[in-house]
């Protein structure tokens, strides 16, 4: 993108919305109003805006069950049996994934939980974990009753990789390193692939590379991932990975979660499991036998029915991303962070009003920004919401915004922008 210092105006941004191929698709979601506008909604890192499709996607789920009871299992347009056959081809450009390699169930933390049944059998050998410092609190509480439930003490077990003073942001090669000091003692790294609290995008590929080098199992929280920038599970040799669909991919408030585990454990007979009805082959599973039967995908993870109205509100919002092409949102998301970083630059000019934590590389980052502001941080946050601005706060001091391709403009980027500039200078 071309930007210049006079492109800080509502006419250039105008301009890039009037170009912008996708801008038809805002217009598939319901924005929040504010004194009777549209706000500017910058919070699809936490909970994505609905789209109008899913009240007519549940709507089918109700009809279903109206019109056959229990046989809509089996009955009309979209049998709930196989619904979710339409749902992970739309899913599989987003992870980078094959179709029998991803399990739409639970939610995240109780997928974390199954999936490290799994991939976390410490011996007495190989028993170390490896994170990130700061990890999301759910994923921490995750790995500490994980490591308690195996009769260990996660202080011992646990090994935090640290941000290096004076930055919020880990270094990529810190990690590596941290995997090759502890190799012959790590059983498993477990990383959030974006790091909720600056955005910052790990190297999944060569943590991968590196785990599977020291003999470690490797899975990813991808929660701020999932739909914000490009996956290649598959390719990078994930062996498991779990994600929320409410941030990025917008399927509603506790919206149904998603797992991935690598095709290479899909057959695997030696891997422990906790195991339900759900996973066990459709070709038997209402035969009621005794004897569980994998269905030799990451199906065999689920353990019960499907709940088909979160599954339907998924799929409306999939749809909109099959439409809009993920490759073509990934291009857009790129202008607008780089609009974001260059108006963001235009008013921290002369004062140094704010840090950005978040990286500057394009390949280091996805929607989110975070800003840790000098002065008055809350009191300034709390200003934006009476404004039409939706941004989130984490403590101390730190503002995070996420401009999303979908229905997010570089006008708005612009209003956010001159808005911030008058607060900070009040
Ligand atoms: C990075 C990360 N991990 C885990 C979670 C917890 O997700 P859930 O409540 O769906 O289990 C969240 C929720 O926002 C998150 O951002």
């Amino acid at each position: 993108m071309d930007i210049s210092p006079h492109h800080f105006s509502a006419n250039y941004a105008a301009e890039l919305d009037r170009n912008d191929k996708l801008k038809k698709f805002r217009d598939h979601f319901y924005i929040p109003q504010s004194g009777g506008k549209d706000s500017v909604y910058f919070l699809g890192n936490s909970l994505g805006l609905r789209p109008k499709s899913t009240r007519d996607e549940i709507l089918k789920v109700l009809d279903s069950w109206a019109n056959y009871g229990v046989e809509g299992f089996f009955m009309g347009n979209d049998p709930w049996l196989d619904y979710h056959k339409k749902v992970n081809p739309l899913l599989k450009q987003i992870l980078g994934a094959l179709e029998t390699e991803i399990v739409t169930m639970n939610h995240l933390t109780v997928n974390l939980h199954l999936l490290m049944i799994s991939f976390y059998q410490p011996t007495p050998t190989r028993y170390k974990i490896l994170c990130e410092a700061k990890a999301f609190p759910s994923d921490q509480y995750a790995l500490q009753s994980q490591v308690r439930l195996h009769g260990l003490n996660p202080d011992e077990v646990i090994i935090k990789v640290n941000a290096r003073e004076g930055t919020e942001v880990i270094s990529n090669n810190d990690i590596l390193q941290a995997i090759e000091d502890h190799k012959d003692s790590l059983a498993l790294v477990m990383i959030g692939g974006v790091n909720y609290y600056t955005g910052q995008v790990f190297d999944m590929e060569a943590i991968c590379k590196a785990a599977k080098n020291s003999g470690a199992y490797v899975g990813f929280d991808l929660a701020h991932a999932a739909g914000n920038i490009e996956l290649k599970l598959h390719d990078w040799e994930v062996d498991f990975a779990c994600w929320c669909n409410y941030k990025y991919l917008n399927s509603g408030p506790g919206a149904i979660a998603g797992a991935f585990i690598h095709q290479m454990h899909l057959n695997r007979t030696d891997l422990k499991r906790l195991e339900g009805w759900w996973g066990n082959d459709i070709a038997n599973r209402f035969k009621m036998e005794e004897g569980f039967t994998p269905s030799n995908s990451a199906e065999s993870w689920q353990l019960s029915t499907t709940p088909m109205m979160a599954l339907a509100a998924h799929f409306s919002s999939l749809k909109i991303f099959e439409d809009a092409g993920f490759g073509n949102l990934l291009e857009k998301s790129k202008m607008l962070s780089e609009y974001l970083f260059f108006v963001l630059d235009s008013i921290n000019t002369v004062e140094k009003h704010f840090s950005i934590l978040t990286p500057r590389a394009a390949n280091e980052r996805g929607c989110q920004v975070s800003l840790s502001v000098n002065k008055n941080a809350r009191q300034i946050f709390d200003q934006l919401l009476p404004l039409g601005i939706f941004a989130d706060w984490r403590e101390p001091d730190v503002i995070r915004i996420a401009p999303v391709p979908l229905y997010n403009t570089f006008s708005e980027i612009f209003t956010f922008a001159q808005t911030l500039k008058k607060l900070l200078t009040l």
